[in-house]
């Protein structure tokens, strides 16, 4: 049996790959270890929330005793590090939680790791630190290229910079301490659970309900869209099969400006409730764009296709028509969002612990 620490849980991607690896895999044991913030949804991880080897704890990551207590708790095997402060336009609004959370937090983590696993002379066989990172940390690109392994990291937001800090401290753990380490940097996620402050949430919402679709700038920035399972699968190949010390770039070959993802995801709304595509058209609004907006994000996802045998089985088209289908279809979800009452409900449950 092997104990996995899989940080931020209660996130959109952390959910979806606890959903996917908890029920996969009796055989292990999966700590889910979140602060739950604002982007945590405890009822995302209601299909798995009483399986025998699946627990949560409620941990700050940047707290340092409450994550030795954690690791002297658990014993883990392996970190599985998802949990950051992941939303662009926040950190531009207050970027000090996202150093505190993505830089910080990763250092206790990986100071843990070090002390537990090293300690008693007792080396790092079998452990492993999986580093969950972006493609953001590579800055933008032009019309051409691609972003490979071998990109030079240039990253524009207090966010990719945070995190390529992280990806940074990862790498200096394991050429100055031995720790073993992977690391997968992905390009931007789709899917269910997704929190509606992301671009595609958002334009679902505000399609069904005919609120206005804000589109920054001209909407000609591109971004490369992966469904969410596809980059969970793509996580958990490298975990069990990937080569130690190594960085594996995830994409999805669906290069979009965003502008096309929002007409797409009209044409869906549409095609799935009936409703007239030319009124949703109508709702379009381009607002001010973001500062430091990188134009163009694209990954060159080669290496993990040829050396792990990974590749994604959603299209664009399939995943985007799921994912609007699952927005349709999870109303009490999305409810709770809205109104604010799935914070109630961890504080009554996790409040006091
Ligand atoms: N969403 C994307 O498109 C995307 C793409 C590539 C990589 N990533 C990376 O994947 C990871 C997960 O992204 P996401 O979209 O699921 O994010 P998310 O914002 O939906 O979830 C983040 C989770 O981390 C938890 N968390 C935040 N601060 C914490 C702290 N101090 N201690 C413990 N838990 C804390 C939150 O409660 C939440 O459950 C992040 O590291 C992100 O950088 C995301």
């Amino acid at each position: 049996m092997t104990t996995y620490l899989v940080t931020g849980g209660a996130g959109f991607i952390g959910a979806n790959f606890l959903d996917l690896v908890v029920p996969r895999h009796p055989e292990h044991r999966f700590v889910n270890v979140d602060k739950l913030t604002y982007a945590a949804n405890l009822q995302s991880l209601a299909s798995i929330e009483d399986a025998p080897n699946y627990s949560l704890a409620r941990v700050d990551i940047a707290d340092e005793a409450a994550v030795a207590a954690l690791f002297e708790a658990n014993d883990p095997d392996a970190v599985i590090h998802f949990a950051a402060e992941s939303h662009v336009d926040r950190s531009i609004l207050g970027p000090g939680e996202f150093v505190r959370t993505n830089v910080h937090g990763t250092y206790v983590l990986l100071e843990a790791c070090r002390k537990r696993w090293g300690r008693d002379g007792g080396g790092y066989d079998g452990k492993l630190f999986h580093h969950v990172s972006t493609d953001e940390v590579y800055g933008s690109l032009g019309p051409e290229g691609l972003f490979t392994e071998e990109t030079r990291y240039d990253p524009s937001s207090p966010y990719s910079s945070s995190k390529a800090a992280s990806d940074h401290l990862v790498r200096a753990w394991g050429r100055t301490y031995g720790l073993p380490y992977k690391l997968t940097n992905c390009s931007n996620n789709y899917g269910p659970l997704q929190f509606p402050e992301k671009l595609i949430p958002v334009m679902i919402l505000n399609a069904l309900e005919r609120k206005r679709l804000p589109i920054y700038g001209k909407g000609q920035n591109v971004r490369d869209w992966l469904y969410v399972t596809d980059h969970c699968e793509a996580i958990w190949k490298v975990v069990q099969d990937g080569v130690v010390g190594e960085t594996y770039n995830v994409g999805g070959n669906n290069e979009l400006m965003n502008v096309e993802v929002v007409d797409r995801i009209i044409d869906l709304v549409a095609e799935e409730t009936g409703a007239d595509p030319d009124e949703l058209r109508a709702l379009k609004e381009y607002v001010t764009d973001r500062p430091g907006h990188d134009l163009r994000y694209a990954i060159d996802a080669s290496k993990i296709e040829r050396e792990l045998g990974w590749t994604p089985k959603e299209t664009f088209e399939t995943g985007l028509r799921k994912t609007v289908r699952w927005y349709l279809d999870n109303d009490a979800w999305i409810d709770a969002v809205r109104t604010g009452a799935y914070r109630d409900w961890i504080e009554q449950n996790y409040g006091e612990r």
